[in-house]
């Protein structure tokens, strides 16, 4: 069939499996081109199929020749529907891996539930035996947690007062202000619930329990700060409390893994355009100022850049892994200078709907977001004809 793009909102409802297998492709070849790293041997992402998980898997098999498991969320071709696009990113890795001669095999469902977590430790206990690095990247909008049934939905609001700024439909252009009103405290509960460290947790409880960490295994998940810009709906919101969790998960397993000489790290991430993140208000703005503001100075980082400096230059540099003063990983240092947020907080003032594609990376925003679905890379004959049925490889 011919794919083209399908848009409503901030999500696209098509993609092109040839344009996903083409990014992941650019993304291996990056992190080839940038050396060999001393790090994992043996990784499980959780999160695998997208955004910084799936840079994190690119990073472990093509950096530092490890054997990968991967657990994701997403759905095969189906009628002539074409598959989302970590479907068929999987399936470009899985060949890639395999066609390298490295161990790559991965699990599709509910990561968020005990059979999947259970199906996940039974893989590694037969093919691995142990796992020395576990990458939680999860982003999901609702979690159905295992011991009591009950399914939290989340909820992108500020906490305390209605907050109003600007914003932008990142298709048209247009910067209109946007008022969200408050959340109350069950949104912010829920919130916590999804996007907090109460899974991750579960997953290392089970995964110690069952054997498969070993000596000195090393477990890191995503986290995001931003500037003032974007604190009340962000950091101060309820994603921020579920962000304040999950920092804080981080120290409750460190102590649970002392005994194995284990360590649980936060790494705060750069923002930047993923199906996640094009969903929040305000956000979209910010990230097309930061861009032209970043490109500008020539330190412009996607998820693989961000994620390969990530394990070369903080995780697996060899000594201590530098920290700020609560033992988060700062990945987001070149974002959040001093002379970027200047530049970014002038932008915003005077963005509108006039200048908007002057004096912010508009266009960049936009084939960022069409290329998470395959669309708009590259090399890509997207006239032709592509068969949408792909097998993921490792597929377990
Ligand atoms: P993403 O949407 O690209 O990736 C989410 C991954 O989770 C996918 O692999 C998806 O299949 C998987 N997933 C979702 N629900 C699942 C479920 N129930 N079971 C199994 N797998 C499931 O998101 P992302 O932007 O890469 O986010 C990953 C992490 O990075 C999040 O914690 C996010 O807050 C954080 N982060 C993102 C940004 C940003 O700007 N995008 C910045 C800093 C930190
Ligand atoms: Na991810």
């Amino acid at each position: 069939m011919i794919i083209t793009p399908r848009v409503r909102g901030f999500i696209c409802l098509t993609s092109h499996p040839e344009g996903c297998a083409q990014n992941v492709e650019n993304q291996i070849n990056y992190v080839k081109s940038k050396g060999t790293i001393d790090g994992p041997k043996k990784v499980l992402v959780i999160g695998a199929s997208t955004g910084f998980g799936l840079a994190s898997r690119i990073t472990s098999a093509f950096g530092s020749n490890a054997a990968t498991v991967g657990v994701y969320f997403e759905k095969p071709s189906a009628e002539g529907k074409p598959g989302s696009p970590g479907w068929y990113n999987t399936a470009a890795f899985e060949q890639k891996a395999q066609e390298a001669g490295l161990y790559a095999k991965s699990i599709n469902g509910d990561a968020f539930s005990d059979e999947i977590k259970q199906k996940t430790i039974d893989l590694i206990k037969a093919d691995l035996g142990q796992v020395d690095l576990v990458v939680y990247s999860l982003a999901s909008p609702r979690r159905t947690n295992p011991k009591t049934g009950v399914t939290h939905n989340s909820a992108l609001k500020p906490i305390g007062q209605t907050f109003s700024n600007k914003t932008v439909d990142f298709h048209t252009g247009n910067v209109t202000e946007v008022s969200i009103a408050p959340a109350n405290e069950e949104d912010i509960e829920n919130t916590v619930a999804v996007m907090g460290g109460e899974d991750w947790e579960m997953w290392i409880d089970e995964m110690k329990k069952a054997g498969v960490l070993a000596e000195g295994a090393v477990t890191v998940a995503y986290s995001y700060i931003g500037p003032s810009l974007t604190e009340a709906v962000y950091r101060k919101g309820t994603i921020g409390r579920a962000k304040d969790h999950l920092e804080a998960t981080a120290f409750t397993i460190t102590d649970k893994l002392k005994d194995l000489g284990g360590k649980a790290y936060v790494s705060v991430n750069k923002a930047l355009v993923t199906q996640a993140s094009s969903a929040i208000p305000v956000i979209p703005l910010y990230i097309s100022l930061l861009y032209k503001v970043m490109k500008e100075k020539g330190i412009h980082e996607g998820t693989i850049e961000q994620i390969q400096r990530l394990f070369q230059d903080r995780l697996y540099a060899n000594g201590e892994v530098p920290t700020d003063e609560q033992g988060r990983i700062r990945i987001d240092d070149w974002e959040m200078r001093d002379d970027v947020q200047a530049e970014v907080a002038a932008l915003w003032e005077q963005a509108n709907t006039e200048n908007l594609s002057e004096i912010g990376d508009l266009q960049g925003y936009r084939t960022d977001f069409f290329n998470l679905f395959g669309f708009e890379v590259d090399g890509v004959e997207y006239e032709k004809d592509v068969n949408e049925v792909v097998e993921v490889p490792g597929l377990v």
